[in-house]
């Protein structure tokens, strides 16, 4: 978990495989640059594309320039690094006969004529269903092993359910051991949800309140104010659970609810993670809502309904948005709810997580108020990332009067630019650093909580764009903590400042 500029890095060829697609533009690209760049050591380290184009090393060279260039990167250090350090290998199909023979060849010739040693790193930027023949090609070309280390990097989604996953799983250990698997879930390269661990136990403050006897509920939503987009081929068949819920809600609630591992190495935090995934009962329809969004109004403009998208059945049920009630069931968190929802088409961009902590054993203001007030500590992971307690303060008035207010941290005020999810990702594979990647362990507990719910799903609600998702939420918890949402304040619960 080192940040990029403190990683070790040695020269390496990394090859991403699925370069003309829009991850490798907008972030792995980028990505890339900073983490050479900032290792000092671009003079050793050089980027083979591979994708399905006729393109010549220069014609990638000039498209990878103005890709970097919108992502704020300039000058003329740009054009040298891209005219030396860029490759570009064509494939007519990734299950093509031969096709992995000619990427080996490749792959040799560069390093040979950069003086590279044999230390590879394979992204996989491509649709799921060219992960396994992609691996099995890989393998079966050698190129899974050579004299230097070779590590592999594998997007989500992880398999649609558990046995896909454990297939998947299957095939890319043929080939390589865990221990060259690096599967990536970007919310971990979020620095919030990094400091995560250091704000649990780095700070002696909060790990005595953080249990069943201080704490009433957790609540985690990840909202986003986007619609499917042109991602719609992916979205019909996976839907929100698979999309939000499996992977990157699953993995803020681990580390939410995590015990102190007892080192800090990724082998201890892993195995206390997925004790957490473990410790979920299984999950009933009352405890769950799914929805899909209707056409509406978002950000101040009409937005479509879900299955009027383009490339979306007319009579979809895909659920763009999934609230569940969740018991982790260990010593520490015994019937303290965690509650999550997640959905496109939401209000707004955001994700936070709501620790509301016990209201005070005896309410001696009830004459001044009209309902006693939890504090809440709210975790900002995106956008405007920090945190903020709630408390309650007397206003200055003259008549007794409590009011709610904030203490507020937020990191760009303290630290300016933080690094891009990818950006530390991507620092950590080069530096061999698989704390922040998701173990074959944990990808297979998630599949075990979620597959039995996959297989008999609630009926999908409609909610209108722009609204917090169906009514029936409210069911499932009637005061969700939406003021704590908002950087504007005063929302629900009222005038919080
Ligand atoms: C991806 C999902 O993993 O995460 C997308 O596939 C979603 O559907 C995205 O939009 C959200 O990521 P972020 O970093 O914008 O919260």
């Amino acid at each position: 978990m080192k940040q990029p500029t403190a990683a070790p890095s040695e020269p390496h060829l990394f090859v991403i495989l699925g370069v003309t697609g829009d991850l490798a533009e907008r972030k792995l690209l980028p990505a890339f640059y900073h983490v050479t760049r900032q290792h000092g050591c671009e003079g050793d380290s050089f980027l083979l594309g591979v994708g399905r184009r006729t393109w010549s090393d220069g014609e990638f060279r000039e498209r990878t320039k103005p890709a970097l260039a919108r992502s704020g990167i300039r000058g003329d250090e740009l054009e040298e690094w891209c005219d030396d350090h860029v490759f570009f290998h064509g494939v007519e199909n990734y299950d093509a006969p031969g096709g992995f023979k000619s990427l080996r060849e490749r792959i040799e010739s560069i390093e040979r004529d950069c003086g590279l040693p044999q230390n590879r790193i394979y992204y996989l930027a491509l649709p799921p269903e060219a992960f396994s023949t992609t691996v099995t090609g890989l393998g079966e070309s050698g190129l899974a092993h050579g004299n230097g280390w070779s590590r592999l990097v594998i997007e989500k989604p992880f398999g649609r359910d558990l046995d896909t996953a454990q297939a998947l799983d299957a095939t890319i250990h043929r080939y390589f051991s865990e221990e060259q698997i690096y599967r990536i879930d970007h919310y971990l390269g979020k620095t919030t949800v990094q400091n995560m661990l250091v704000f649990r136990f780095a700070n002696g403050l909060f790990e005595p309140l953080w249990n069943r006897d201080r704490i009433s509920r957790i609540e985690v939503t990840v909202g986003e104010d986007l619609g499917v987009g042109t991602r719609a081929g992916y979205y019909e068949s996976a839907g929100a659970l698979r999309d939000m819920v499996q992977n990157h809600i699953l993995q803020l609630i681990s580390l939410v609810a995590m015990e102190p591992p007892t080192a800090f190495e990724a082998d201890a935090i892993r195995s206390e993670k997925v004790k957490v995934v473990r410790s979920i009962t299984e999950i009933s329809h009352d405890d769950v809502v799914l929805g899909q969004y209707s056409a509406g109004r978002v950000n101040g403009e009409e937005v479509p309904g879900y299955s009027e998208e383009p490339k979306v059945a007319a009579n979809s049920q895909t659920e763009t948005y999934a609230a569940l009630r969740l018991q982790v069931d260990t010593w520490r968190w015994h019937g303290v709810p965690f509650y999550v929802r997640t959905g496109k088409r939401l209000p707004e961009r955001t994700t936070k997580i709501a620790i509301v902590f016990r209201e005070a054993p005896l309410p001696l203001f009830r004459a001044f108020q009209t309902e006693p007030t939890p504090n809440v500590l709210v975790i900002s992971i995106q956008p405007n990332e920090g945190f903020d307690l709630f408390f309650e303060v007397k206003t200055p008035d003259r008549s007794f009067k409590l009011d709610t207010k904030r203490l507020t941290f937020r990191y760009h005020e303290q630290f300016g630019r933080i690094p891009e999810a990818y950006e530390t990702l991507i620092a950590d594979v080069v530096a061999g650093d698989q704390t922040l990647f998701v173990h074959t362990d944990e990808v297979d507990a998630s599949w075990r909580l979620l597959t039995p719910l996959l297989n008999n799903k609630p009926a999908v609600r409609r909610y209108e764009a722009g609204r917090w998702g169906p009514d029936e939420i409210y069911h499932l918890l009637p005061d969700w903590s939406d003021f704590c949402l908002t950087e504007s304040d005063t929302t629900a619960n009222g005038g919080v400042s």
